[in-house]
C-alpha cells in the first residue's frame, strides 16, 4: 500500500464517512464542522480530507487548473479512462457537448407525455388499495423509465420480465463501493462472490450495453435507425473535434455512467420530497392548495436532502487547504451536501421551509457547479414535478404508513430506502 497522503489536522474534524453513526448523524457532523468556523475534515477511513464551506468548495470549483477530475469522482484513483465526471478539458468539452445535444430542453420536454404516462399507470395500479411503498412503486422505476427511454433500450426482457431488478443490484453495489478504503472499485467488486447479486448485476446490465451498441450500429447501418434515435446513436455518430468518433469503450463507459447518475440520484430526490412534505408541519396541505410551490419544494429539499453527499478532486499541484499543505494528487472530497447548511449562505439552514426564495435555495450544491455541473438537473428536476403534479391531487389525505427506511447501503449517497404511504379510498 502507497504511504498515506493526508493525516489527522489539528482544528479539523476527524471523520469516518463509511460509518454506521455518521451515516445516521450526518447532518450533525456537517453542522459541527460550520460551528467550529474550520468546515473541514480528515477521514479517519479511507486516506482524502472533505470540505463543507460553501465557498471553499466554489473556491476550488473555479481552480480549474489545479483541481482535477482525472482520477474520477470516488476515492479510488481510477485507472482506465472515464467519462465525464472523471475527464478534464479539453477532452471534456467535447463529451459535455455531445451530452448537452441530447439533453436540450427539447428533447427533455418530448419526453413529458411518456413521463406521465408512466406515473398515472403505477398509480392506476395502486390508487385502489390505499396503500404503497412510493419508493418501490415510482421512486425506484420512475427515473430508470426516464434514461432508458433517452438510451433507447427498453426496461423490460424480450419475454416481459423487468430488467429494475439486476439494473438496481448492479448500481447499488458499484456505488457502494464509491467510498472503500481501499482497492479500486474494478479490484473490489472482482472480489465479490460469484453468487453475489451485486456483481451478478453488474455483468448482465455490462452486456444489456453491450447488445444495445451491436443494435444501434446495426440498425445504423440499415437506415432503420437515425443519427438522433436516441443517444448512442448520437454518441456513434458525432465526431470529435479531430473527426474521431468515440471509441466502444467510452461509449459503454457513457452508458454505465448515465444509467447510474441519472437514476440512483433522482430516485432519493424523489422519495425525499414526498417525505418532506408528509413529516414537515402543513407543507403537505399548502402544496396541494397552491401547486406552485412545487419547484421551492424540490429545490428546498435537494438543499436539506441532497442525494450526493459529496464527490471527489484532485489537485495537479501542491496547495495549501486552508493551512494544510496538500501533495500532489490528493483526493478531496466536496461535501455538496455540507455546503447546502452552510449558515453563511442559508439562513437558519437545518430548517425546510416553502417561505425561501426559490432563487436563493438554487444556491445549493445538490448538482455540483462549474464544469461538471449536473447535464440532468433539470431533467430531475422535471421528474419530481411530474410525480407531485400526479400524486398529490389523486391520492387524498396522503400519509406516512410505518416505518420509513434510510438508504445506508450506498455511504456517497444519502436518502430514503422505503417509503410506505397511505390515502384515503
Ligand atoms: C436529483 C438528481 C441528481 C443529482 C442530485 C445529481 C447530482 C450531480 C452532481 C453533484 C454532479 C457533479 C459531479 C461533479 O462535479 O463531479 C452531477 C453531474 C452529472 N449528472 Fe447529475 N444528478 C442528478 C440527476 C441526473 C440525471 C437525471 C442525469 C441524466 C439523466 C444526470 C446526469 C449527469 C451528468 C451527465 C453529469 C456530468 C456532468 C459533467 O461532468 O460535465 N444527473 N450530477
Amino acid at each position: 500500500m502507497n504511504d498515506p497522503k493526508t493525516h489527522p489536522v489539528e482544528g479539523w474534524a476527524e471523520v469516518d464517512f463509511n460509518s454506521e453513526p455518521f451515516l445516521t448523524d450526518f447532518k450533525e457532523v456537517y453542522q459541527g464542522m460550520h460551528n467550529s468556523r474550520c468546515p473541514f475534515a480528515h477521514s479517519s477511513s479511507g486516506d482524502h480530507y472533505a470540505v463543507a464551506s460553501h465557498s471553499e468548495i466554489m473556491s476550488i470549483l473555479k481552480q480549474y487548473d489545479v483541481w482535477k477530475s482525472k482520477y474520477g469522482p470516488a476515492l479510488d484513483y481510477l485507472e482506465t479512462p472515464g467519462v465525464l465526471v472523471s475527464v478534464d478539458p479539453p477532452d471534456h468539452t467535447f463529451e459535455v457537448r455531445i451530452v448537452a445535444d441530447c439533453f436540450s430542453r427539447e428533447v427533455f420536454n418530448s419526453l413529458v407525455p411518456d413521463m406521465e404516462a408512466f406515473v398515472n399507470a403505477r398509480l392506476d395500479e395502486v390508487s385502489g388499495s390505499g396503500e404503497m411503498d412510493l419508493h418501490d412503486v415510482i421512486s425506484v422505476p420512475f427515473p430508470l423509465f426516464v434514461i432508458h427511454k433517452l438510451l433507447g433500450y427498453p426496461l423490460e426482457e424480450p419475454d416481459g420480465t423487468s430488467r429494475i431488478g439486476f439494473i438496481r443490484d448492479g448500481i447499488i453495489a458499484g456505488v457502494g463501493m464509491m467510498l472503500q478504503p481501499s482497492g479500486s472499485r474494478e479490484e473490489n467488486m472482482a472480489r465479490l462472490p460469484a453468487d453475489d447479486p451485486g456483481l451478478l448485476g453488474a455483468v448482465r446490465t455490462q452486456q444489456m450495453y453491450v447488445d444495445h451498441l451491436a443494435d444501434c450500429k446495426a440498425k445504423l447501418e440499415s437506415g432503420e435507425w437515425q443519427n438522433d434515435t436516441n443517444i448512442v446513436c448520437r454518441f456513434l455518430t458525432t465526431p470529435g473535434p479531430d473527426g474521431s468518433f468515440l471509441s466502444d469503450e467510452k461509449i459503454l463507459g457513457f452508458m454505465g455512467f448515465l444509467e447510474t447518475a441519472g437514476s440512483a440520484t433522482t430516485t432519493i430526490m424523489l422519495s425525499n420530497v414526498v417525505h418532506r412534505l408528509l413529516t414537515e408541519p402543513g407543507a403537505y396541505e399548502r402544496v396541494c392548495r397552491d401547486p406552485a410551490l412545487i419547484p421551492l419544494a424540490i429545490e428546498e429539499t435537494l438543499r436539506l436532502d441532497a442525494p450526493v453527499q459529496g464527490l471527489f478532486r484532485t489537485n495537479d499541484e501542491p496547495v495549501d487547504l486552508n493551512g494544510c499543505p496538500l501533495e500532489v494528487d490528493t483526493k478531496v472530497m466536496l461535501l455538496w451536501a455540507g455546503a447546502n447548511l452552510d449558515p453563511e449562505v442559508f439562513e437558519d439552514p437545518m430548517s425546510f421551509s416553502l417561505d425561501r426564495d426559490l432563487s436563493k435555495v438554487r444556491r445549493h450544491l445538490a448538482f455540483g457547479y462549474g464544469t461538471h455541473f449536473c447535464r440532468g438537473a433539470p431533467l430531475a428536476r422535471l421528474e419530481g414535478e411530474i410525480l407531485l403534479k400526479a400524486l398529490l391531487p389523486r391520492l387524498k389525505n396522503l400519509r406516512l404508513n410505518g416505518e420509513v427506511v434510510m438508504e445506508k447501503r450506498i455511504p456517497v449517497l444519502q436518502g430514503i430506502r422505503h417509503l410506505p404511504v397511505a390515502w384515503d379510498l
